[in-house]
C-alpha cells in the first residue's frame, strides 16, 4: 500500500490504479475501527481498487469541539489498512487540503437542517466541502459511509446530486450498516474518550433507543416514548440529550405519526465530556 500526502502524486497514482478497473474510496479521520474496517472490506468487494483516505478535518470541528484530542495514530492505521488490502492510502496535510487562501464553502441545505446540524452549526458544511474535495481529488467510481453517520449520509448523497457529480454517481454512494460493540454500542473512534465506567453506562443509549422504537411500534404516544428514553439515559449516567427525534429516513423531515409514515430514531446525548450519536430504524 503506498501513503501518498500531496495532490500531484496521488493524481498521478489513481491514474494508475484506475488501469486495473473502479476504484471505491473510504473516506475517514482515522483512529480506525471494526466499523472503518468494515467499510473497507464493502468496498473491496466492489472495486478492482480501494483507496482510504485520512483527513482529521478542521473545518466539521467547532471551536469548543475537540479537533487537538481528536485520536491520531497513522502508523496503526496504516498497518491496519495494508492488512485489509487497501491499495493506496491518501493522507494529505491541513495545507495539502486547504493552501493559504482557501476561500470555497460547499453548504447542503435541508437535510443538513436539525439534529446535528443544529447542535454543531458549521459541521455539515465543513462535511460537504472536505467530501467535495475528497470525490475530486481520488475521482472515486464508488464511496463507502458508515449509517452511524446517517445525517452525515444524507447531506452528501444530497451534495452528489446536486452538483450533478458523475465520479461517484449518487447511486454508488454505499451507506453501510452500523457496526456495534456486543452491548449494542455503535462503534466510534469518540467511546476511546470514555473512562471504564462511562463505556459501562453508555451501554444504555442503544439499549433505551431499541426500547423507544418497541415503544413507538406498539403504539406508545411517540412524545411520550421519546421523553422515557431521555429519562432513562439521564438516569444512567448521560449528562445531556442534545436531540431525540423521530425523522423520515430520506428526507430526514419531522415524523409526528410514525403509524402512517416510515421513521428513523435519531439520538446524540453526552457522557461526560464525550457526544456519542446513533440512529435505528423505527
Ligand atoms: O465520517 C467521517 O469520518 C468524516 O466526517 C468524513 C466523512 C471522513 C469527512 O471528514
Amino acid at each position: 500500500m503506498q501513503t501518498i500526502t500531496r495532490l500531484d502524486p496521488l493524481r498521478d497514482a489513481i491514474a494508475a490504479l484506475r488501469a486495473d478497473g473502479p476504484i471505491a474510496l473510504v473516506p475517514t479521520m482515522g483512529a480506525l475501527h471494526d466499523g472503518h474496517l468494515t467499510l473497507v472490506r464493502a468496498a473491496k468487494r466492489a472495486a478492482a481498487h480501494v483507496v482510504a483516505s485520512i483527513f482529521v478535518n478542521p473545518r466539521q470541528f467547532g471551536a469548543n469541539e475537540d479537533l487537538d484530542a481528536y485520536p491520531r495514530q497513522l502508523a496503526r492505521d496504516q498497518a491496519l489498512l495494508e492488512s485489509e488490502g487497501v491499495s493506496l492510502l491518501w493522507a494529505p496535510d491541513a495545507e495539502a487540503m486547504y493552501p493559504a487562501g482557501y476561500a470555497t464553502n460547499v453548504s447542503v441545505s435541508g437535510v443538513s437542517d436539525g439534529l446535528c446540524g443544529a447542535a454543531r452549526p458549521g459541521h455539515f458544511d465543513g462535511v460537504g466541502t472536505v467530501v467535495c474535495k475528497l470525490f475530486n481529488q481520488v475521482q472515486p467510481d464508488l464511496a463507502f459511509f458508515g449509517e452511524k453517520d446517517w445525517q452525515q449520509l444524507a447531506v452528501i448523497r444530497r451534495m452528489a446530486r446536486d452538483l450533478d457529480l458523475t465520479r461517484p454517481h449518487v447511486d454508488a454512494i454505499h451507506g453501510v450498516p452500523t457496526v456495534r460493540e456486543a452491548d449494542g454500542l455503535a462503534m466510534s473512534s469518540r467511546n476511546a474518550y470514555l473512562s471504564d465506567q462511562q463505556r459501562q453506562q453508555a451501554a444504555a443509549l442503544p439499549r433505551a433507543m431499541a426500547g423507544a422504537c418497541d415503544a413507538v411500534r406498539v403504539g406508545t404516544n411517540p412524545a411520550a416514548a421519546l421523553a422515557q428514553l431521555v429519562e432513562l439515559l439521564l438516569a444512567a449516567g448521560f449528562s445531556a440529550v442534545d436531540y431525540a427525534e423521530l425523522r423520515d429516513p430520506d428526507s430526514l423531515a419531522v415524523v409526528a405519526n410514525p403509524a402512517s409514515q416510515p421513521a428513523r430514531l435519531f439520538v446524540a446525548a453526552r457522557i461526560g465530556g464525550t457526544r456519542l450519536i446513533d440512529n435505528r430504524a423505527v
